[in-house]
């Protein structure tokens, strides 16, 4: 299976099994918007609970709020989002389709980089131990035939991008040839700036001052609210505020199931320091960061950092945390350092003195911020599509199994009576069952053979199955099976609770965080 296959497969095994519906369905869906089904959501807040906690309880000097998405308008001039907050779109006129100038060239560019790559494997097998990257990249002719071509586009495209010149981008798309996918031309509009902001209106006057915005991000909120939380928390610099919330966006391409929707939801912490020691904490905040994704053992290789050469209008350094989806690596979690940009700017918006006083050095300042910002949604896509497995069995058979890491994982714990027309087996399974129920989230199921119960679980990443059979209403023992080895145990009921915890304890990762 091709990787975009399996995207395919992966999107409507979403769908199949309850975790992720197109949102308005039965209306033909709405573009870029999608609804958690049962499993989804469970899958979501455990991801948030792994974030939250990780942020809020194992930072003494991190604190979490739950700020409102509807904020004052002039929040979002102060933060520059009204003017820069753009991004720059290009229709073809044959096909009627819109597309982002920037994203048609980076894509333009990444084949070019999967061009070079390509020969580099085929020069890898040909010279197989002997073989020397570095050198082969250096002398090529095919290699340096693509490295010419792209580093003469990406000169052109990085100045465009600095120089903000929507014309030469459209002149880059035109001279590199690239065409619609639609329909097939090369026949484009102007480049034009578009603001993602969505505007709706408050109260029932409909005049301008009325207009307000959907919050494009949560760390405004986080901003707005530094004063309330560093005085009445008592909080001494260096500190954060963390907070997970809806934000919204008017996507001009919303593409790739859920890594770009138009709602969206966010898990962002501003972290407030001194001015000067910012690319300190920069550092300290992008190993802290990687280490919680590393964490979740979906292997190291699958992340990787992507410093910014254009930063955004706010930051003075800026990395994104990569993550191998299937359709490459791309971005899961911005970290940025946003110097004292939003906190100057509410100041001066406001009029109202927005600072930290400082009462070790008896100096006042504006703080400095690092943020960490990461989309629960590509979480929960980095997670599924890392997770989604299809294994050939021994016995021929094969099964699809979504390995998600077992804390995370929506089912922890699924109970099955071998028979379900036997009261007692069925009476010990409710017994269990109503045990386990108050610490983990479990399923009872009776239907069907015991073989396709255990699939249905696979396919849904429960890590444990536990069956009760005849010879448990004797020994008080069950089968608890696991799901990534397929193994089988037998173990006494009065176990299983501490057998089960230590797999699927979130505590367990968040004490492995170093
Ligand atoms: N406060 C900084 C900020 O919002 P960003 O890089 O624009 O920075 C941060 O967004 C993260 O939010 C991204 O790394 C991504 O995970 C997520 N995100 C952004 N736009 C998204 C969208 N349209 N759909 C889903 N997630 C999105």
């Amino acid at each position: 299976m091709t990787q975009e296959e399996l995207f395919k497969v992966l999107v409507a095994h979403c769908k199949e099994y309850g975790f992720i519906f197109p949102s308005s369905e039965i209306y033909d869906g709405l573009g870029a918007v999608y609804d958690y089904g049962q499993l989804g959501v469970e899958l979501k807040n455990n991801i948030k609970s792994y974030w939250w906690n990780a942020m809020t309880r194992l930072h003494e000097n991190i604190v979490g709020i739950d700020s409102c998405i509807f904020m004052h308008p002039k929040i979002w001039e102060a933060s520059g989002h009204v003017s820069a907050f753009n991004d720059p779109l290009i229709d073809n006129k044959d096909s009627k389709k819109r597309y982002r100038a920037d994203v048609l060239i980076e894509d333009y560019l990444a084949k070019i980089e999967e061009k070079m790559n390509k020969e580099v494997e085929k020069g890898r097998r040909k010279f197989g131990e002997s073989f020397d990257e570095e050198q082969f990249r250096a002398t090529n002719p095919n290699v340096l035939r693509e490295k010419a071509k792209y580093d003469a586009v990406h000169q052109r495209y990085l100045k465009a991008q600095n120089e903000n010149d929507l014309a030469e981008y459209r002149q880059i798309i035109v001279d590199c040839g690239i065409v619609c996918p639609i329909s097939g031309t090369c026949n484009w509009t102007d480049v034009r700036q578009f603001n993602l902001m969505f505007k709706t209106s408050m109260g029932s006057t409909a005049d301008a001052s009325s207009t307000i915005y959907l919050r494009p991000e949560t760390a405004q909120g986080i901003f707005v609210n530094y004063l309330n939380v560093q005085k009445t928390g008592r909080m001494k610099i260096p500190f954060g505020i963390a907070q997970i919330g809806k934000a919204f966006r008017n996507e001009i391409v919303a593409r790739q199931f859920i890594f770009r929707m138009r709602e969206f939801e966010q898990m962002e912490m501003q972290f407030f320091i001194k001015p000067g020691t910012e690319l300190d904490w920069f550092r300290k905040w992008k190993e802290n960061r990687m280490n919680w994704h590393v964490n979740l053992g979906m292997g190291a290789e699958n992340y990787r950092f992507h410093d910014h050469e254009k930063l955004a209008h706010y930051a003075n350094a800026a990395t994104d945390i990569e993550f191998n989806f299937p359709f490459g690596f791309k971005e899961l979690e911005g970290i940025h350092s946003r110097t004292d940009f939003d906190l100057g700017n509410h100041q001066r918006y406001s009029g109202k003195k927005i600072q930290y006083f400082d009462p070790e050095t008896g100096e006042s300042y504006t703080p400095y911020v690092v943020e960490t910002s990461i989309g629960v949604d590509r979480m929960v896509l980095a997670v599924l599509s890392h997770s989604y497995k299809v294994e050939q069995l021994e016995n021929g058979e094969s099964r699809v199994v979504l390995s998600i890491p077992a804390p995370i994982a929506p089912v922890k714990v699924a109970v099955m009576p071998l028979l379900k027309n036997n009261p007692e087996l069925v009476a010990l399974a409710q017994e269990i069952m109503d045990d386990l129920k108050y610490d983990y989230n479990c399923q009872y199921d009776e239907k069907d053979s015991i073989g396709k119960r255990y699939r249905r679980q696979d396919a849904i990443g429960t890590p444990f199955c536990v069956t009760v059979d005849h010879d448990s209403l004797n020994d008080r023992c069950v089968t608890i099976r696991h799901r990534d080895s397929m193994a089988q145990e037998r173990v006494k009921i009065e176990d299983l609770n501490s057998i089960i915890r230590k797999e699927v304890d979130l505590n367990i990762l968040l004490r492995n965080l170093k």
